[in-house]
């Protein structure tokens, strides 16, 4: 987790660059461990960490009930969070994974992709969403994204349609904490019957048109990571209406063993151990109750980021007509992040860049043919994009130390 990026390229100002979830955020990783174990108040230490999970004392309580229990692996405490999400996101079933890069496998199997068929997803995205899809045996066809929203542009993947034969889904990505244009994506997929899986790994409660995401296509999964939103440790979860995918996935990620009888040891399909750990139900739980507070004081910062920062000149993040945006991340454009990002760290306010490389470009792509692609708004989304402190910890304090931070590098006293 706070393995030092070697890259000199990635260490902007001299500093050492540590991973959190799959960005690069430009910290000491002292401060990300502490920010990592909620210990960071983002005052005691005159720094503004980009993330700090908190973990009330009910949740340890929870969890020291399961521990106690010896119910430790998957178990009641498992299957009521399950219940406790799909009922929030507006979904008929949800099952529990070890995190998002396990709920996305697990959907994808259980949506029945095969081998060679391909998925339209976004290029602009952590690698872990293309990665579930190959790690199928399936083909991740990229299309470019909105240069506003930094999602997958509709037009984009009717495009892709017209070019292709072998797309069977659709991967919208919900990122930073903003649902995809779902209207024009749903209208695709209908004419072309595809699936659509939609990665909401960053969007634990966003909406569009009042419907959370996680109930808008025919699956859906989220990751609980440490910086997002709600967390379990590790963990992640995946939502449906589909009883048939539902009950696939909860399959697959028990080692295909028939779920009608949870006393059978008949295993019907291939899988996986993929399961959640009762004590991160437990947890999970616990944060479900808060995520509706986490969400509205996201949604406070970022007001006041849009309101202190609107005369400077850089692009502060989009929340379309009918959408709630839940910033995951609160990311701005600037066509000279290092600079700004260096401002930012003299004066203890942490950044991240979520992503510099886009998918295609990473190195683990160079033999996957899609790759090839040219998609002109990714790649400028990853020379330009900056993400500020945004989580629900934020004081008043901290807030106005960014403002003054990004003020003063555009207008020094
Ligand atoms: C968009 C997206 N998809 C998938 C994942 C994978 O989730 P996890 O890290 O829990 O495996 C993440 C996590 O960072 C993500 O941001």
């Amino acid at each position: 987790m706070t393995e030092p990026d070697t890259d000199p390229e990635r260490a902007i100002n001299g500093e050492s660059t540590v991973e959190t979830d799959g960005g690069v955020a430009e910290s000491d990783s002292t401060e990300i461990e502490a920010a990592e174990n909620g210990t960071s108040d983002g005052e005691s230490d005159g720094s503004v960490s980009i993330a700090a999970p908190d973990i009330s004392s009910e949740a340890i309580d929870r969890v020291e009930s399961v521990l106690e229990s010896g119910m430790l692996a998957d178990g009641p405490e498992v299957r009521a969070f399950e219940d406790e999400f799909a009922a929030y996101c507006g979904a008929d079933r949800a099952v529990a994974t070890s995190n998002g890069t396990t709920a996305l496998h697990a959907a994808l199997e259980a949506l029945g992709l095969e081998d060679g068929e391909g998925v339209i997803t976004s290029p602009f995205s952590f690698v872990a969403s293309a990665n579930a899809i190959r790690l199928v045996g399936g083909t991740p066809v990229f299309a470019d994204i909105d240069p506003e929203t930094y999602t997958l542009d509709p037009n984009a993947v009717e495009r892709v349609l017209e070019e292709r034969d072998d797309i069977v889904g659709i991967m919208p990505v919900h990122l930073y904490g903003l649902a995809s244009d779902m209207e024009g994506i749903l209208d695709i997929a209908d004419e072309h019957g595809l699936f659509i899986l939609e990665d909401a790994c960053q969007s634990h409660g966003a909406e569009v048109d009042g419907d959370r995401v996680g109930a808008l296509g025919d699956a859906a999964c989220f990751s609980f990571y440490p910086t997002k939103n709600m967390t379990t440790g590790e963990g992640g979860i995946i939502t449906t209406d589909r009883d048939d995918v539902a009950d696939r996935a909860a399959g697959y990620v028990n080692h295909g063993r028939d779920v009608g009888d949870g006393a059978s040891y008949e295993h019907i399909e291939l899988g996986h151990n993929y399961r959640m750990t009762s004590m991160a139900g437990a947890i999970g739980r616990a944060q479900l109750e808060r995520l509706p507070d986490f969400n509205r004081a996201r949604r406070e910062n970022a007001a006041y980021y849009d309101e202190q920062l609107a005369e400077l000149p850089i692009e502060t993040p989009t929340e379309p007509e009918g959408y709630r945006h839940v910033y995951h991340q609160y990311t701005i454009r600037t066509d000279n992040r290092e600079a700004l990002a260096a401002t930012l760290d003299e004066h203890g306010v942490d950044t991240a860049v979520y992503y510099d490389t886009p998918i295609h470009r990473q190195p683990a792509y160079e033999t996957v043919s899609t790759a090839a692609a040219t998609l002109p708004n990714a790649e400028r989304a990853a020379e330009t994009v900056l993400s500020l402190p945004v989580h629900p910890a934020l004081s008043d304090h901290d807030r106005r130390t960014v403002v003054d931070a990004v003020q003063d590098h555009f207008h020094p006293q």
